[in-house]
């Protein structure tokens, strides 16, 4: 078992079972009511491990979510607020959240909000959940197409980190938390980013290890910077472009969060060579090694218009400005780069010109 300390948080990785959470139910929640939020997939391939092998779990209350980035809303966090009243769960009660990012985002905002914060334990069940979603304290949902234009910063008690859950998570999500991966190679260290493309390629295996690498580096940055003043603004790179994406694709063409943000990286990479900051060997590797596994979306120029007047909705905008995290190297990021309107738009102009050749 690996112990890390984040913020108000404690990350433990490893089997579950070996972990402390037994204890902590049969402590400070002996006499809690207990209610477990998992979306419909999570409740089939997770739930019953967990209640099975958690005897203080048997009498829990479960609330079964519909699964997929589209019900991150407000009406589903209602009706959980309600059925939690209903359960008359108070203050001194716990919320354990068994899922992916949809669930640890969303579950963690649900009991931060209810009755003014109740505590709660991320148990995450995705790759991207793992490594990036149920750690670092950002919860939240979506607005209509807005990216997790509403939440709150707040921290789970614990969060249990065990690979077993990955046994059941379909290919295209794996591909989906590795999008999050390579961004934590791009930002810090592009030998990571080297391993994780090895790693899909099939040269290499998937290690805990490297999982640990990139809870390493994620935590490192929101430690020094828990509420997003400065340098946690390089945790954005490729989600500018990314969440545009994810929200413009949201009801239709059905796209993984990490691929988003896998084909964000590779268009803000290019924004970044456009504008001087990196060089053109460096662009090449990235766009080269991400478009091999994640395939660039079709889109029209109307699409391209909907997704920059998108773009200046974004949360990191200050200033009527346009701002951005760019690389300056692979393992270096810039954050604050203001970027024109009218960049984005060369940018995916170019991009749909390209996808004849990529798709
Ligand atoms: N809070 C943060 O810092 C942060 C960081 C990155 C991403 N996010 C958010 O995380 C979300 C994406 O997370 P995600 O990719 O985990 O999405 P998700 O929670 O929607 O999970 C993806 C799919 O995998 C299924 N699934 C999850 N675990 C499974 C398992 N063990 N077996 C079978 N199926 C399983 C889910 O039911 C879902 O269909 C987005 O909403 C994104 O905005 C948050």
């Amino acid at each position: 078992m690996k112990y890390i300390e984040s913020n108000n948080s404690r990350l433990e990785i490893g089997s579950i079972e070996d972990s402390s959470f037994n204890e902590v139910l049969g402590t400070k929640y002996k006499s809690s009511k207990k209610v477990i939020i998992v979306d419909e997939n999570t409740h089939i391939s997770c739930l019953e491990y967990l209640i099975t092998t958690f005897e203080q779990l048997k009498d829990a209350e479960v609330i079964v979510l519909p699964a997929g980035e589209m019900n991150k809303e407000l009406g589903i966090v209602n009706n959980v607020w309600e059925a939690l009243t209903d359960y008359g769960l108070t203050r001194h009660d716990l919320i354990i959240n068994l899922g992916g990012g949809m669930i640890t985002d969303m579950g963690g905002f649900i009991a931060s909000c209810y009755k003014r914060g109740v505590d709660y334990i991320n148990i995450p069940t995705s790759l991207l959940g793992m490594v990036d979603a149920s750690i670092g304290g950002k919860t939240g949902i979506n607005l209509g197409e807005f990216k997790n234009q509403i939440g709150v910063f707040s921290h789970p008690e614990v969060v249990y980190i065990d690979i077993a859950f990955l046994a059941t998570l379909p290919s295209e999500e794996l591909l989906s938390g590795y999008g999050e991966m390579l961004k934590h190679g791009l930002i810090s260290d592009e030998t990571l980013f080297d391993i994780l493309i090895a790693q899909l390629k099939g040269d290499q295996d998937f290690s805990e290890e490297i999982l640990l690498t990139c809870i390493g580096v994620k935590n490192e940055v929101v430690m020094k910077d828990p509420l997003e003043n400065g340098l946690r603004k390089v945790l954005n790179f490729g989600h500018t472009i990314g969440h545009v994406i994810e929200g413009h694709f949201m009801n239709g063409k059905k796209m993984t969060h990490g691929h988003c943000v896998a084909i964000g990286m590779v268009m803000e990479s290019y924004i970044s060579l456009k504008i001087g900051l990196l060089d053109e060997k460096a662009y090449d590797k990235i766009q080269e090694n991400i478009l091999a596994f994640y395939e660039m979306p079709l889109y029209s120029n109307d699409e391209i218009n909907e997704m920059v007047i998108m773009l200046s909705n974004d949360k990191k905008n200050s200033n009527g400005k346009i701002l951005c995290s760019l690389l300056s190297s692979i393992g270096t990021c810039k954050y604050d780069q203001a970027v024109k309107e009218e960049l984005f738009v060369e940018v995916f102009l170019h991009f749909k010109n390209l996808q004849v050749n990529l798709n």
